[in-house]
């Protein structure tokens, strides 16, 4: 890392808020990954996060609110929606609702869709500078667009030439869990931090049960999007390649190859010079805080290509092994990450 990236690390909060209200783009932690920050109602500001990420413009932004009440004049709740937010906020739980006549989210950062991506989230820096500021945050994650999130401030100096404000390691280490709120039943846009058991059994108490997602039923191919041609991708984020590491992965491995570092959960393969510990005992939730952490260091190691032993599709797990495919389909033929 160069001492001028270095350099770009604090700890100052306000240093954060003058940044933001300089109109500037600062990297700041979050519960689940460091996001890539800007004033969410400043046009400017949202268009030089597309552009630092190298983010295709259709990919629409998540905004980061304060709390719940400072979203009402940006979108249209619905009951269930409302139900889960004030049961998961401030926390990791994205909602997807209509944009109100009111919204003063600009088009790019929406993508040019009529709905936006919201959440409350919960880390106390960023709960105490989006306090400090007039409106709301628009924020990604803090990467190049299709590679790793990052957990801590220094996978973000390893892409992003931005001031960063070092909060620690992310509690969660995995993103958001997206919900389209708009309709019944809802549907799970992204599975992330919070499970879909989690997410179901909170809206148990509503007239009909939610959908279950395949997710949970072990298929990996359960995200609605309506796909076919001349149909709009309702989430453009979901295309299959992204959260990529440079190396190409192998999943469900029992065996190590020549040549490769392995991501282990539980007791190790055998026979792997590198050998990254997502947890020794077993534990998904574990599992998902290390992820992307342990992604990014057998990156940096001198392994040539990655083994990854079999994560349980069990809560948390179902969000891991979403990542994880997403990683190796941006090594198939065709499949460049977005
Ligand atoms: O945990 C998180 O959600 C992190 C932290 C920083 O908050 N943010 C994050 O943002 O993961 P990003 O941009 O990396 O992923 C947001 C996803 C994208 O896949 C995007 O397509 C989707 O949210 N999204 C945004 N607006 C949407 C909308 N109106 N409809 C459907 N999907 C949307
Ligand atoms: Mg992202």
């Amino acid at each position: 890392m160069s001492l001028l990236k270095k350099s770009m690390i604090f700890t100052d909060i306000h240093r954060a808020i003058h940044h933001l209200l300089n109109r500037e783009v600062v990297a700041l932690p979050t519960e689940t990954v460091y996001g890539l920050a800007g004033l969410g109602y400043d046009g400017q500001a949202v268009e030089h996060i597309y552009a630092l990420k190298n983010r295709p413009q259709h990919n629409p932004l998540i905004m980061h609110y304060a709390c719940l009440e400072d979203t009402t004049t940006d979108v249209v709740w619905t009951p269930w929606a409302q139900h889960l937010a004030a049961a998961c906020w401030p926390g990791p739980l994205t909602l997807v609702l209509s944009l109100a006549r009111t919204s003063r989210i600009p088009l790019a950062a929406t993508g040019g869709l009529n709905s936006a991506a919201i959440r409350v989230p919960s880390h106390p820096m960023m709960q105490t500078i989006l306090r400090a500021l007039p409106g709301p945050l628009a924020a990604p994650s803090a990467n190049l667009s299709g590679q790793l999130s990052p957990t801590t401030a220094a996978h973000v100096a390893k892409d992003l030439d931005v001031p960063i404000l070092d909060g620690g390691p992310c509690i969660y280490g995995l993103e958001s869990t997206i919900v389209d709120g708009r309709t019944w039943p809802i549907n799970i846009l992204r599975p992330g931090a919070l499970s879909v058991e989690y997410i179901s059994t909170l809206l148990l108490g509503f007239q009909e049960p939610p959908m279950v997602s395949d997710c949970a039923l072990g298929k990996r191919d359960f995200i609605t999007i309506p796909s076919s041609p001349g149909i709009k991708v309702l989430c453009p984020g979901q295309l299959l390649a992204h959260y990529a590491p440079k190396k190409p992965l192998r999943l469900n491995a029992t065996h190590i190859e020549e040549g490769e570092g392995l991501l282990a959960f539980g007791s190790p393969l055998l026979g792997a010079d590198v050998c990254v510990q997502l947890s020794a005992e077993g534990n998904v939730s574990q599992a998902a805080a290390n992820l992307f952490a342990a992604l990014h260091q057998l990156d940096q190691s001198p392994c040539e290509a990655i083994a990854v032993m079999p994560i349980p599709q069990t809560g948390i797990g179902c969000a891991i092994n979403d990542r994880l495919s997403r990683a190796c389909a941006a090594f198939g033929p065709g499949n460049m990450a977005v």
